[in-house]
């Protein structure tokens, strides 16, 4: 065979986030509610972790309800109508089956007819690893538009008389709607995992709940992924001190304070959706951010580093421009 070469799509320059969404479910959930049921306190529980509350979702409310209702959010926030999405990615580590996946089902939700539709499973990581595939889609022409969506029903999965994991996990969604754009508003992913500590968080088999290794955990997250978040900055161009949000996995309010500690971003909000959110594992990045555009918290147009890390071990990170 000659090495002819392929014909390749229109490419776009750059992509960038359009619009954010995000759903909780309205159960609330406090640190008494637990005490009641697990030996722990809202004392312990707010030193160790940071949070003050958490959302749970209804029996038979599932993470494509949730997804969609992010999704949808994103989508009517992006201007763009169900037609124009040609890829919908759903990163998820708690899916109540797995077939069919949710993408598809999603997609069909909100409308949007005959995408490419697939799940992601890189747990708390899983949000970024999407937004890079967006990215990708975007800018090689492979889609014009993609819905990104981190969505979660960790409760399913958690032992609830467990006290070192019923505390920290929680459930909803974030979406982005990732579209072309002539100058880069998403930045090179940095981007990587570490498989021999694979057992350090885990559900075994069918039968069993989440177990993680706390402290290992801990003690990997507040030492090897800062590094991962200033090597995003380097490759986007983007010094510390011109990043306007730090937007860390809400893994603890600890790790995510010594994140932010060591990438030094002098003038950036640092988000702490953990104290009313909980740990959300692959919906806590968008979910967070979307809630600090809401508030105007962060000005549009400016730089936030994302910062994805959990099990696996999978860890990404990239920078984004403020929709
Ligand atoms: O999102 C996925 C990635 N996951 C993470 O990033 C999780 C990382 N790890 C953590 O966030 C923390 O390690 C935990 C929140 C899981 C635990 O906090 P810690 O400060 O590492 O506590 P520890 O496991 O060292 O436990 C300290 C003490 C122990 O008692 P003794 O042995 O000192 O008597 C635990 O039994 O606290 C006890 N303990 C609790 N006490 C009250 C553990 N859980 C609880 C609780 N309430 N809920």
């Amino acid at each position: 065979m000659t090495g002819a070469a392929l014909r390749v799509n229109d490419v776009a320059t750059g992509s960038r986030v359009l619009a954010f969404g995000d759903y909780q479910p309205a159960k609330v959930v406090t640190n008494d509610d637990l005490a009641r049921t697990v030996d722990t306190n809202d004392e312990w529980i707010r030193s160790r972790v940071g949070i003050v509350e958490r959302r749970i979702a209804a029996p038979g409310e599932t993470i494509v309800d949730m997804a969609a209702q992010a999704g949808g959010k994103a989508l009517a926030g992006s201007g763009l109508s169900p037609a124009d999405i040609d890829l919908v990615i759903v990163a998820t580590c708690s899916a109540e089956t797995p077939m069919p996946n949710q993408a598809a089902a999603v997609a069909h939700r909100l409308g949007i007819e005959a995408p490419g539709a697939f799940d992601l499973n890189a747990a708390c990581a899983g949000f970024c690893y999407g937004l890079a595939a967006a990215d990708a889609a975007v800018r090689t022409g492979s889609a014009r538009n993609v819905l990104v969506i981190g969505a979660e029903k960790m409760s399913q999965w958690i032992d609830w008389t467990d006290r070192s994991t019923c505390i920290i996990f929680a459930d909803g969604a974030g979406a982005a709607v990732v579209g072309a754009a002539a100058e880069p508003g998403i930045g090179p992913v940095a981007w990587g995992s570490a498989g021999a500590h694979a057992d350090r968080i885990a559900i075994a088999d069918r039968t069993s709940f989440l177990r993680q290794e706390g402290q290992a955990v801990f003690r990997w997250a507040t030492t090897a992924v800062a590094p991962v978040a200033l090597a995003a900055c380097e490759r986007a161009g983007v010094a510390p001190d011109d990043l306007a949000a730090v937007v860390p996995h809400q893994a603890n309010l600890r790790i995510v304070e010594a994140i932010a500690r060591k990438v030094k971003a002098a003038n950036a909000v640092v988000a702490d959706d953990i104290r009313r959110s909980g740990n959300t594992s692959g919906a806590s990045i968008p979910l967070a951010l979307s809630h600090m555009i809401e508030r105007g918290d962060v000005p549009s147009g400016a730089p936030a580093l994302l910062i994805g890390f959990g099990a696996g071990l999978a860890y990404a990170a990239q920078v984004i421009q403020i929709p």
